[in-house]
């Protein structure tokens, strides 16, 4: 059985067949042809215990899509929220469900429930990876520059789980990336460390530094995310002055390359990670990127509950 908790854990063959199959799915919904005979009778639970807009949608209308069913639990309205173990959730849940979508704070708990269930797992988001985000981001900068492999991504911000899921599926795919972070914000060892791994087998080039002007020379993606991310509201002050040189501008953009896209996993705060010209300007590729949430996470849904 097969989980999405950490792109680390699929191959490159699998991502790119994963975009594939989401490009054909994609085409489908364009041109009317239905295809929900594709996960007919099967159910998802969608846990979050935290906000979401186009992760709960996305997967909802994925699902119905496909001609299945899905459940939003709300981690405070299940007994999870009340102290009920992770184990026993996934014990019980597997009982009913077909697979289990989750957006939660640790890791560990994502993990725990895949060992402990006896369903798929998907990793809707934790402090550390966002895996459902990434391969709709590849599946945007394929459409836009057709190919992934030498390309280059910059990601300037803060390393967040974004930026740590993005390192790791670049690598994966051949596309080189550069992440350029404030001191102390870094993204995590250990996704730098699989990043880098991926990369000897692909090809790419991974480049981590605190310079968001020399990240992003040259670069064919520009990407940034939220400077506060759920769980760090008490930072927001202290964040917000530091992280202010790492704001992707109009001066920043004219180091990439003239053909180079803007993207952002959304929700943005304008004015502070990315100013307002260029994110509802002509370079910015935002809502088709947002739009693309819905066509990778199907092909994911296809892969594992198919
Ligand atoms: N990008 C993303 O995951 O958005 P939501 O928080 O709205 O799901
Ligand atoms: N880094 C952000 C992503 C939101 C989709 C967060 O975790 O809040």
């Amino acid at each position: 059985m097969k989980h999405l908790l950490c792109l680390s854990q699929w191959t490159s063959e699998e991502i790119n067949e994963t975009l594939k199959m989401a490009e054909k799915l994609k085409y489908e919904n364009k041109n009317g042809i239905r295809h929900n005979h594709l996960l007919k009778g099967k159910s998802l639970g969608l846990i979050f215990s935290k906000s979401s807009t186009r992760t709960r949608v996305s997967f909802e209308v994925g699902m119905y899509q496909l001609g299945g069913y899905s459940m939003f639990l709300s981690s405070n309205d299940i007994q999870l929220g009340r102290g009920e173990t992770v184990s026993d959730t996934a014990k019980t849940l597997s009982r009913y469900l077909d697979g289990i979508m989750i957006r939660t704070y640790k890791q560990s708990d994502v993990e725990e429930l895949a060992a402990c269930g006896s369903i798929p797992i998907i990793n809707g988001l934790t402090d550390s990876q966002h895996p459902c985000q990434i391969l709709a981001d590849l599946q945007t900068v394929k459409e836009y520059k057709g190919k992934l492999k030498g390309l280059k991504l910059a990601y300037v911000g803060d390393g967040n789980n974004v930026a740590n899921s993005l390192l790791i599926g670049c690598a994966k795919v051949g596309m080189n990336i550069s992440v350029a972070t404030p001191q102390g914000y870094e993204c995590d060892k250990t996704s730098v460390i699989l990043a880098k791994e991926a990369a000897a087998d692909t090809g790419a080039v991974v480049v981590t530094s605190n310079d968001p002007h020399e990240a992003v020379n040259n670069a064919d993606v520009i990407y940034t995310d939220t400077w506060v991310s759920m769980g760090m509201e008490s930072e927001k002050e202290q964040r917000l002055s530091i992280f202010m040189p790492y704001q992707v501008n109009k001066q920043l953009m004219q180091r990439a390359k003239d053909d180079a896209i803007f993207m952002h996993c959304l929700p943005a705060y304008r004015g502070f990670e990315v100013t307002e010209d260029v994110i509802d300007g002509p370079q910015s590729v935002v809502f088709e990127e947002a739009e693309n949430r819905l066509h990778a996470q199907k092909a994911v849904l296809v892969k594992l509950m198919g």
